[in-house]
Protein backbone atom coordinates (compact mmCIF):
# COMPACT_ATOMS: atom_id res chain seq x y z
CA UNK A 1 0.00 0.00 0.00
CA UNK A 2 0.98 3.48 -1.02
CA UNK A 3 1.99 5.46 2.24
CA UNK A 4 0.65 9.33 1.65
CA UNK A 5 2.91 11.99 2.80
CA UNK A 6 1.89 13.51 6.43
CA UNK A 7 2.20 17.56 6.58
CA UNK A 8 3.39 18.25 9.38
CA UNK A 9 2.77 21.73 11.19
CA UNK A 10 2.74 22.93 14.52
CA UNK A 11 2.32 19.52 15.48
CA UNK A 12 -0.19 18.32 12.97
CA UNK A 13 0.41 14.80 11.27
CA UNK A 14 -2.06 14.92 8.56
CA UNK A 15 -2.23 13.02 5.17
CA UNK A 16 -1.71 15.01 2.21
CA UNK A 17 -4.31 13.25 0.57
CA UNK A 18 -8.05 13.12 2.22
CA UNK A 19 -11.20 12.31 1.13
CA UNK A 20 -13.85 15.13 0.87
CA UNK A 21 -18.04 13.96 1.65
CA UNK A 22 -19.75 17.18 0.54
CA UNK A 23 -22.89 16.22 -1.71
CA UNK A 24 -22.61 12.50 -0.40
CA UNK A 25 -24.19 9.94 2.12
CA UNK A 26 -25.89 6.95 2.70
CA UNK A 27 -25.78 4.07 0.22
CA UNK A 28 -22.84 6.39 -1.82
CA UNK A 29 -20.71 6.44 1.40
CA UNK A 30 -21.50 2.98 2.62
CA UNK A 31 -19.49 2.14 -0.93
CA UNK A 32 -17.18 4.54 -1.12
CA UNK A 33 -15.62 4.61 2.37
CA UNK A 34 -15.21 1.28 3.00
CA UNK A 35 -13.44 0.89 -0.84
CA UNK A 36 -11.38 4.18 0.00
CA UNK A 37 -9.89 2.93 3.18
CA UNK A 38 -9.08 -0.54 1.54
CA UNK A 39 -7.08 1.40 -0.99
CA UNK A 40 -5.53 3.83 1.73
CA UNK A 41 -6.98 6.70 2.45
CA UNK A 42 -7.17 7.40 6.07
CA UNK A 43 -8.05 11.21 6.16
CA UNK A 44 -11.58 11.94 5.73
CA UNK A 45 -13.12 15.26 5.73
CA UNK A 46 -16.77 15.94 6.83
CA UNK A 47 -18.86 18.94 8.83
CA UNK A 48 -22.33 19.15 10.36
CA UNK A 49 -23.45 20.92 7.58
CA UNK A 50 -22.61 18.15 5.21
CA UNK A 51 -25.93 15.67 7.07
CA UNK A 52 -23.73 13.04 6.65
CA UNK A 53 -21.51 12.53 9.75
CA UNK A 54 -23.26 9.52 11.19
CA UNK A 55 -22.64 8.19 7.55
CA UNK A 56 -18.74 8.68 7.51
CA UNK A 57 -19.09 7.48 11.24
CA UNK A 58 -21.19 4.40 10.65
CA UNK A 59 -18.50 3.61 7.84
CA UNK A 60 -15.42 4.24 9.65
CA UNK A 61 -17.07 2.48 13.06
CA UNK A 62 -17.57 -0.71 10.69
CA UNK A 63 -13.47 -0.91 9.60
CA UNK A 64 -10.92 -2.27 11.73
CA UNK A 65 -8.43 0.45 11.97
CA UNK A 66 -7.55 1.12 14.85
CA UNK A 67 -8.45 5.10 15.51
CA UNK A 68 -5.03 6.68 15.95
CA UNK A 69 -4.60 5.00 12.12
CA UNK A 70 -8.07 7.63 11.11
CA UNK A 71 -7.29 11.51 10.42
CA UNK A 72 -10.80 12.80 10.59
CA UNK A 73 -11.44 16.73 10.11
CA UNK A 74 -15.38 18.19 11.02
CA UNK A 75 -16.50 21.83 10.51
CA UNK A 76 -18.48 24.00 12.87
CA UNK A 77 -21.65 25.20 11.12
CA UNK A 78 -22.04 29.21 11.70
CA UNK A 79 -25.54 28.81 13.48
CA UNK A 80 -23.39 27.01 16.78
CA UNK A 81 -20.53 29.78 16.96
CA UNK A 82 -21.21 30.93 20.38
CA UNK A 83 -18.75 29.14 22.90
CA UNK A 84 -21.26 27.04 25.08
CA UNK A 85 -23.00 26.10 21.78
CA UNK A 86 -19.81 25.57 19.78
CA UNK A 87 -18.62 23.02 22.50
CA UNK A 88 -22.49 21.35 22.50
CA UNK A 89 -22.55 21.02 18.62
CA UNK A 90 -19.18 19.24 18.68
CA UNK A 91 -20.18 16.79 20.88
CA UNK A 92 -23.17 16.15 18.79
CA UNK A 93 -20.59 15.51 16.11
CA UNK A 94 -18.83 12.75 18.40
CA UNK A 95 -22.32 10.97 18.91
CA UNK A 96 -22.61 10.98 15.35
CA UNK A 97 -19.01 10.08 14.32
CA UNK A 98 -19.08 7.22 16.82
CA UNK A 99 -15.33 8.71 18.19
CA UNK A 100 -14.15 10.46 21.28
CA UNK A 101 -12.30 13.16 19.57
CA UNK A 102 -11.86 14.45 16.09
CA UNK A 103 -8.30 15.14 14.65
CA UNK A 104 -8.82 18.32 13.16
CA UNK A 105 -11.87 20.59 14.10
CA UNK A 106 -12.66 23.54 11.67
CA UNK A 107 -14.88 27.09 11.90
CA UNK A 108 -16.98 26.12 8.72
CA UNK A 109 -17.13 30.27 7.46
CA UNK A 110 -15.66 32.96 9.28
CA UNK A 111 -19.44 34.79 9.78
CA UNK A 112 -19.44 36.25 13.41
CA UNK A 113 -22.21 37.97 14.69
CA UNK A 114 -21.57 41.12 16.79
CA UNK A 115 -18.31 40.07 18.92
CA UNK A 116 -16.96 39.40 16.21
CA UNK A 117 -14.69 36.24 15.80
CA UNK A 118 -12.68 36.38 19.25
CA UNK A 119 -15.30 34.39 21.72
CA UNK A 120 -15.90 31.58 18.63
CA UNK A 121 -12.01 31.06 19.12
CA UNK A 122 -12.20 31.08 22.50
CA UNK A 123 -15.03 28.25 22.06
CA UNK A 124 -12.73 26.71 19.23
CA UNK A 125 -9.76 26.33 22.04
CA UNK A 126 -11.60 25.33 24.58
CA UNK A 127 -12.73 22.22 22.61
CA UNK A 128 -9.17 21.48 22.43
CA UNK A 129 -8.63 21.87 25.64
CA UNK A 130 -10.98 19.80 26.26
CA UNK A 131 -9.91 16.87 23.91
CA UNK A 132 -12.63 16.72 21.57
CA UNK A 133 -10.09 17.72 19.00
CA UNK A 134 -6.52 16.84 18.30
CA UNK A 135 -6.24 20.45 16.27
CA UNK A 136 -8.29 23.62 15.58
CA UNK A 137 -8.11 25.02 12.36
CA UNK A 138 -10.01 27.41 10.37
CA UNK A 139 -11.98 27.54 6.66
CA UNK A 140 -12.52 30.26 4.02
CA UNK A 141 -10.84 32.72 6.14
CA UNK A 142 -9.45 35.47 4.29
CA UNK A 143 -5.85 36.87 4.91
CA UNK A 144 -6.50 39.66 7.17
CA UNK A 145 -9.13 37.09 9.05
CA UNK A 146 -6.44 34.01 8.95
CA UNK A 147 -4.08 37.14 10.53
CA UNK A 148 -6.65 38.18 13.23
CA UNK A 149 -7.33 34.59 14.21
CA UNK A 150 -3.72 33.78 14.31
CA UNK A 151 -3.01 36.77 16.60
CA UNK A 152 -5.52 36.08 18.97
CA UNK A 153 -5.28 32.34 19.24
CA UNK A 154 -1.19 32.63 19.66
CA UNK A 155 1.65 30.84 18.03
CA UNK A 156 0.87 26.97 16.83
CA UNK A 157 -2.48 27.32 17.64
CA UNK A 158 -4.57 26.68 14.31
CA UNK A 159 -2.97 24.08 12.42
CA UNK A 160 -4.67 25.09 8.89
CA UNK A 161 -6.75 27.47 6.85
CA UNK A 162 -9.36 24.90 4.80
CA UNK A 163 -9.78 26.86 1.42
CA UNK A 164 -10.90 26.68 -2.05
CA UNK A 165 -7.63 25.85 -4.29
CA UNK A 166 -7.50 23.59 -7.71
CA UNK A 167 -5.37 25.00 -10.81
CA UNK A 168 -7.91 27.63 -12.10
CA UNK A 169 -7.60 29.76 -8.71
CA UNK A 170 -4.43 31.42 -7.32
CA UNK A 171 -3.84 31.57 -3.57
CA UNK A 172 -0.05 32.67 -3.90
CA UNK A 173 -0.16 35.40 -1.06
CA UNK A 174 -2.51 33.34 1.68
CA UNK A 175 0.04 30.02 1.12
CA UNK A 176 2.93 32.52 1.78
CA UNK A 177 0.71 33.92 4.71
CA UNK A 178 0.12 30.44 5.92
CA UNK A 179 3.58 29.16 5.35
CA UNK A 180 5.07 31.82 6.94
CA UNK A 181 3.01 30.30 10.45
CA UNK A 182 3.71 27.05 9.58
CA UNK A 183 -0.06 26.45 8.54
CA UNK A 184 -1.03 23.78 6.01
CA UNK A 185 -3.57 25.07 3.34
CA UNK A 186 -5.86 22.46 2.51
CA UNK A 187 -7.52 22.53 -0.93
CA UNK A 188 -11.05 22.10 -1.21
CA UNK A 189 -12.55 21.71 -4.45
CA UNK A 190 -9.05 20.30 -5.67
CA UNK A 191 -10.59 19.07 -8.94
CA UNK A 192 -12.24 22.41 -9.55
CA UNK A 193 -15.95 20.28 -9.01
CA UNK A 194 -14.51 17.65 -12.15
CA UNK A 195 -14.01 21.28 -13.88
CA UNK A 196 -10.46 19.83 -14.44
CA UNK A 197 -11.22 16.55 -16.13
CA UNK A 198 -11.13 17.35 -19.86
CA UNK A 199 -8.62 20.41 -19.52
CA UNK A 200 -6.52 19.70 -23.21
CA UNK A 201 -3.93 21.06 -21.07
CA UNK A 202 -3.48 18.48 -18.08
CA UNK A 203 -4.40 16.08 -20.48
CA UNK A 204 -0.98 16.65 -22.52
CA UNK A 205 1.02 17.15 -19.22
CA UNK A 206 -0.18 13.89 -18.06
CA UNK A 207 0.28 11.84 -21.41
CA UNK A 208 3.76 11.80 -20.54
CA UNK A 209 3.19 9.82 -17.13
CA UNK A 210 0.42 8.11 -18.17
CA UNK A 211 -2.04 10.09 -15.75
CA UNK A 212 -5.46 11.83 -16.42
CA UNK A 213 -5.86 15.60 -15.86
CA UNK A 214 -7.48 14.83 -13.07
CA UNK A 215 -4.44 12.82 -11.38
CA UNK A 216 -2.02 16.16 -12.83
CA UNK A 217 -4.85 18.61 -11.12
CA UNK A 218 -3.68 16.66 -7.70
CA UNK A 219 -0.09 16.16 -7.74
CA UNK A 220 -0.22 19.75 -8.82
CA UNK A 221 -1.50 20.25 -5.32
CA UNK A 222 0.36 18.14 -3.21
CA UNK A 223 3.71 18.71 -4.82
CA UNK A 224 3.66 21.93 -2.91
CA UNK A 225 4.52 22.96 0.22
CA UNK A 226 1.99 22.38 2.97
CA UNK A 227 -0.78 21.79 0.80
CA UNK A 228 -3.05 19.08 1.38
CA UNK A 229 -6.24 18.13 -1.25
CA UNK A 230 -9.10 16.64 0.00
CA UNK A 231 -11.44 15.87 -3.19
CA UNK A 232 -14.87 13.98 -3.30
CA UNK A 233 -15.95 11.26 -5.34
CA UNK A 234 -18.78 8.85 -4.89
CA UNK A 235 -17.46 6.47 -7.41
CA UNK A 236 -14.52 4.32 -6.29
CA UNK A 237 -12.73 3.83 -9.72
CA UNK A 238 -12.31 7.69 -8.60
CA UNK A 239 -11.41 7.27 -5.63
CA UNK A 240 -8.44 4.70 -6.48
CA UNK A 241 -7.41 6.92 -9.65
CA UNK A 242 -7.07 9.99 -7.03
CA UNK A 243 -4.67 7.62 -4.80
CA UNK A 244 -2.51 7.07 -7.64
CA UNK A 245 -0.48 10.21 -7.52
CA UNK A 246 2.26 9.04 -5.65
CA UNK A 247 4.28 7.60 -8.05
CA UNK A 248 4.79 10.55 -10.93
CA UNK A 249 6.32 13.91 -10.52
CA UNK A 250 5.45 17.20 -12.64
CA UNK A 251 8.35 18.79 -14.11
CA UNK A 252 9.49 22.66 -14.09
CA UNK A 253 8.07 22.21 -17.46
CA UNK A 254 4.97 20.91 -16.52
CA UNK A 255 4.44 23.79 -13.51
CA UNK A 256 5.06 26.63 -15.75
CA UNK A 257 2.12 25.50 -17.87
CA UNK A 258 -0.27 24.93 -15.24
CA UNK A 259 1.14 28.50 -13.90
CA UNK A 260 0.09 30.08 -17.10
CA UNK A 261 -3.93 28.51 -16.81
CA UNK A 262 -6.35 31.27 -15.78
CA UNK A 263 -6.26 31.62 -12.16
CA UNK A 264 -9.78 33.57 -11.08
CA UNK A 265 -12.19 30.73 -11.31
CA UNK A 266 -13.90 30.96 -7.89
CA UNK A 267 -16.29 28.76 -7.76
CA UNK A 268 -17.54 28.82 -4.26
CA UNK A 269 -18.38 32.07 -2.76
CA UNK A 270 -22.00 32.03 -1.73
CA UNK A 271 -23.21 35.96 -0.94
CA UNK A 272 -24.51 35.15 2.42
CA UNK A 273 -21.12 33.21 3.92
CA UNK A 274 -18.54 34.44 1.67
CA UNK A 275 -16.09 36.94 3.56
CA UNK A 276 -14.37 39.78 0.99
CA UNK A 277 -11.85 37.80 -0.56
CA UNK A 278 -8.23 39.49 0.11
CA UNK A 279 -6.00 37.43 -2.10
N1 LIG B 1 -14.63 24.18 3.73
C1 LIG B 1 -15.51 24.40 2.79
O1 LIG B 1 -16.25 25.41 2.79
C2 LIG B 1 -15.64 23.42 1.67
C3 LIG B 1 -16.30 23.80 0.48
C4 LIG B 1 -16.37 22.87 -0.55
C5 LIG B 1 -15.80 21.62 -0.39
N2 LIG B 1 -15.18 21.27 0.78
C6 LIG B 1 -14.60 19.92 0.98
O2 LIG B 1 -13.76 19.62 -0.12
C7 LIG B 1 -14.20 18.42 -0.73
C8 LIG B 1 -13.90 18.43 -2.21
O3 LIG B 1 -14.61 19.47 -2.87
P1 LIG B 1 -15.83 19.20 -3.84
O4 LIG B 1 -16.42 17.89 -3.51
O5 LIG B 1 -16.73 20.36 -3.78
O6 LIG B 1 -15.16 19.23 -5.28
P2 LIG B 1 -14.01 18.39 -6.03
O7 LIG B 1 -13.40 17.38 -5.12
O8 LIG B 1 -13.15 19.36 -6.72
O9 LIG B 1 -14.83 17.66 -7.19
C9 LIG B 1 -15.73 16.62 -6.93
C10 LIG B 1 -16.29 16.22 -8.28
O10 LIG B 1 -15.25 15.65 -9.06
C11 LIG B 1 -15.65 14.39 -9.56
N3 LIG B 1 -14.46 13.54 -9.55
C12 LIG B 1 -13.74 13.13 -8.49
N4 LIG B 1 -12.68 12.40 -8.88
C13 LIG B 1 -12.75 12.32 -10.23
C14 LIG B 1 -11.95 11.69 -11.19
N5 LIG B 1 -10.85 11.01 -10.86
N6 LIG B 1 -12.31 11.81 -12.50
C15 LIG B 1 -13.41 12.51 -12.86
N7 LIG B 1 -14.21 13.14 -11.97
C16 LIG B 1 -13.87 13.05 -10.67
C17 LIG B 1 -16.72 13.90 -8.63
O11 LIG B 1 -17.65 13.12 -9.34
P3 LIG B 1 -17.77 11.53 -9.06
O12 LIG B 1 -18.55 11.42 -7.81
O13 LIG B 1 -18.49 11.06 -10.27
O14 LIG B 1 -16.38 11.01 -8.96
C18 LIG B 1 -17.39 15.20 -8.19
O15 LIG B 1 -18.37 15.58 -9.14
C19 LIG B 1 -15.69 18.38 -0.38
O16 LIG B 1 -16.24 17.10 -0.57
C20 LIG B 1 -15.64 18.81 1.05
O17 LIG B 1 -15.22 17.74 1.89
C21 LIG B 1 -15.08 22.17 1.79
Amino acid sequence: MVDVPSLAANGLNMPALGLGTWELGGAQLDEVIPEALDIGYRHIDTAQIYKNEADVGRNLARSDLPRNELFITTKVWVDRYTPDDLLASVKESLDRLQTDYVDLLLLHWPLFEGQGMNPTLEGLMRARADGLTRHIGISNFNIDQTEQAMAFCGPGALVTNQVEYHVYLGQERLRRVLARHNLVLTAYMPLAKAGVVNDTVLWEIGAQYDKTAAQVALRWLIEQDRVAAIPATSNIHHARANFEIFDFALSLDDHQRIAELDKDRRLCAPASLSPEWDD
